[in-house]
Parts: structure tokens; sequence; C-alpha cells
């Protein structure tokens, strides 16, 4: 790894689910001694403890009067990313059917998206050697002056076999629905929604595999370093 002296870099990857957002990221951060953040599990891990607590999904008003609440820590290390909430590891509860299900509603309400947004920025602007930070709204509002913006897209086939992958065998039709319908949710929300910022590199991951997304990625990331 070559850290040396170089300043922080701070790359924002956006784009919808199953474009291969959290492996790239995850890999691209580890081949340059980068810090990862992953903030769809901050809002799974939101979204759980307030499915945990018996706060009515349907109800914007109760989420936001308790979404200072819950005590949540991201690990930003590529190689082990965890997350807890109020000191209990919640990295296999927040990829249940029902988190996911339930995670657009939460992410929806500005007050949980003001807070998620803070912890966010701290941990980006404390990164010592610099962070991959992935979601929906990185470029857009959480990081605009991040240093590289990229944003990935697939065709909701791909994306949809990818994610029926990953799940193990699930329907694959089941799931293109499933995520069509969340993509929807988070585009449309009034607060910064799933977006590609106007200076984003757009990579269309349907016709790469995996290795030749994060060598694009990489790559990207080099130049950026090399012009800092
Ligand atoms: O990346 P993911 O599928 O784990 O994200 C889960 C949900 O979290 C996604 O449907 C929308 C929300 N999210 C968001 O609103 N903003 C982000 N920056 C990241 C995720």
């Amino acid at each position: 790894m070559e850290n040396g002296a170089a300043k922080p870099v701070i790359v924002a990857i956006d784009g919808p689910s199953g474009t291969g957002k959290s492996s790239t990221s995850k890999a691209v951060a580890a081949q340059l001694g980068l810090s990862y953040l992953d903030t769809g599990a901050q809002y799974r891990a939101i979204t759980w403890w307030m499915v945990s607590n018996g706060i009515d999904i349907e109800d914007p008003t109760a989420i936001a009067a308790v979404a200072a609440k819950p005590e949540i820590i991201s690990g930003t290390d590529p190689a082990n990313p965890t997350i807890s909430v109020d000191g209990t590891d919640v990295a296999g509860p927040i990829r249940t059917q029902e988190v996911t299900s339930k995670v657009s509603a939460v992410s929806a309400v500005p007050e949980v998206r003001a807070r998620i947004t803070e912890l966010q920025r701290t941990l980006a602007t404390s990164a010592e050697y610099g962070i991959v930070v992935e979601g929906r709204d990185i470029g857009t509002t959480v990081l605009p002056d991040a240093d590289l913006k990229i944003f990935l897209t697939a065709s909701a086939e791909a994306r949809a076999a990818r994610r029926s992958g990953e799940l193990k065998g699930a329907d694959v039709n089941a799931t293109r629905e499933a995520l069509i319908k969340r993509d929807a949710a988070d585009s449309s929300r009034k607060t910064s929604p799933l977006a590609k910022a106007d200076d984003a590199v757009e990579v269309d991951t349907t016709a790469l595999t995996l290795p030749q997304v994060i060598e694009c990625v990489v790559t990207l990331v080099e130049e950026k370093r090399a012009a800092k």
C-alpha cells in the first residue's frame, strides 16, 4: 500500500441497488489503503432500531421524534466493516427482508437524514488517508466537495440477477420488482434523493465484470491523487 505523504482523498460512489457499489467501494478502498463507509448500512441500522423499538414506520412524525436516540457506530476498515447500534452488532439483522422493505420509508424522513449525514461527514473528514463513501446522495449532498464522484448504473435485469445471486437463489423476477420499487422510492423522496451529481463520472457496469469496474475506479482515484 502506498500511502506515503499523499493528502487524504475523498471518493463518493453513488448509484441504485445492485450496481456493485459495495463490492467495488470495498475493493477500491482496500487496494488504495483508504477507509470505507457503507452509508446504506447506517440507514438500515436506524431502521432496525425503529422496528426493534416498535416505532410505526408509516408515521414520519413518530420516526422524526426518536431519530436522535440510537447510537450508530460504523467501523471503516474495508477488510472488516462493522456496524453497531447502542453497542449491539447489527451486521446480520440489518440485511433481513423486513429491514430491506422498510428502509426507504425511514430514510426518507428529513430528521433521519440530517442525523446520519452528520455522522457521515464526521467519519469522512477524520479518515487519515482518505475514504471511499458509498450511498445514494454522497456526491450531491453529504460530500459535495469530494475529490472524485462516481455514479454506478446497470440495467434492471443485471442488477436483479446480481442481487438474486447474493441472496442465494432468490426469484429473479421478484427481486427485480422489489429493486425497482425501492429505487423509485429512493429517487423520488423530497430530501436528498438518489441522484447523479453534475460532476460525477458515470460508469455503466451492465457489461463489465467486477474486476473491470474496480480497475476503472482505482485508475480514476489514482489520477485524482496524482493531481492533488
Ligand atoms: O445500499 P443499501 O441497499 O444497503 O441501502 C439501503 C437503503 O438506504 C436504500 O434503499 C436507501 C437508503 N440510503 C439512502 O437513502 N441514502 C444513502 N446514502 C444510502 C442508502
